[in-house]
């Protein structure tokens, strides 16, 4: 079947822990919880895709331990097409250390292992699935030569291209905005683009308007448990978030940002494909884990706010 998301991005094997708070700098905390849970923003959000109803492929890369192994199969579990994951020989495959705690927020720190393999000459090998997509979509966690180049081979293609620019620590360059169909940060992404702190509607507003005279095709910034803010040329929309018990905030943006993709590949409009993303969301957060926790089509589609 041909793929029409195409997910250039990572993989991590997500060692997860548990403690009623995230530790100071210096500090130990006693932990309540171990689990070892396939994750990576790329993947993440092709599990999203592909469980939404999305014929979904990944392009990445893994190292050539057991992780590695674990991490392909979680996607071919889910039908992903992963001709273009490939395996670094001699390196491990990317790791996510993470904590969550009692108010179900996180920390992570990610070591890069086989993502930072994933080069521009790969996803050039890659060239027949990008062409096949409808939506290309990338994050931060490959090296930034390997989103430039994917950003703008989606747009010489006509393809519908997102950005979440997530891990970030510098604004973008400049030039990657015009390749840009959709850029969807969280605050604190927005705030490290933008340079303006992102702690309400009214701020969503002002950063995503810098986003959008940067160039970006339209913007949506991510608020969490406030939902969302769209933003195009033409004006703003708030989408508030469905209220929901959270357990673990791990993967929300990506379960977003997937749901998001496959709405739009299935021919949904935007506003549609965001209160779609949001739902998906929602429904993430009231499960442990990355891809555990992403809910399937018929959770979305059934979904009544309580
Ligand atoms: O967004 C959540 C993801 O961030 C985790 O699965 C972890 O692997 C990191 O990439």
């Amino acid at each position: 079947m041909q793929a029409k998301v195409v997910v250039v991005g990572s993989l991590n094997m997500d060692l997860v822990a548990r403690a009623q708070r995230l530790p100071q700098p210096g500090e130990t905390v006693v932990g309540s919880g171990f689990a070892t849970v396939p994750g990576g923003k790329g993947a993440n959000q092709a599990v999203a895709a592909a469980r939404l109803g999305a014929s979904t492929a990944m392009v990445g890369c893994v190292g050539d331990d057991a992780y590695g192994a674990q991490l392909r199969q979680a996607l071919l579990d889910e039908g992903i097409d992963c001709q273009a994951v490939d395996t670094a020989p001699g390196l491990s495959s990317g790791l996510a250390l993470i904590v969550v705690d009692d108010a179900s927020q996180n920390s992570i720190v990610i070591v890069a292992g086989g993502n930072g393999e994933v080069s521009p000459q790969w996803v050039q090998q890659a060239d027949a699935l990008l062409r096949q997509a409808e939506v290309i979509v990338c994050q931060l966690e490959v090296p930034a030569e390997t989103v430039a180049f994917t950003l703008e081979r989606g747009r010489a293609l006509g393809k519908t291209v997102i950005l979440n620019p997530a891990p970030v620590s510098a604004p973008l360059p400049a030039h990657w905005y015009a390749s840009i169909d959709y850029l969807i940060p969280n605050e604190t992404e927005a705030f490290t683009l933008t340079g303006l702190r992102v702690d309400s509607l009214d701020s969503a507003r002002q950063a995503a308007t810098q986003l959008l005279a940067q160039g970006a095709g339209k913007v949506i910034i991510t608020l969490g448990a406030q939902g969302s803010l769209f933003a195009d040329g033409a004006g703003f929309e708030h989408f508030p978030a469905p209220q929901v018990l959270a357990v673990d905030t791990t993967a929300a943006g990506d379960t977003f940002v997937g749901a998001f993709a496959a709405a739009l590949a299935r021919g949904e409009g935007e506003r549609q494909a965001i209160a779609f993303g949001q739902v998906a969301a929602a429904l993430s957060v009231t499960r442990a884990g990355a891809q555990p926790s992403i809910p399937c089509f018929a959770d979305v589609a059934g979904f009544a706010q309580p």
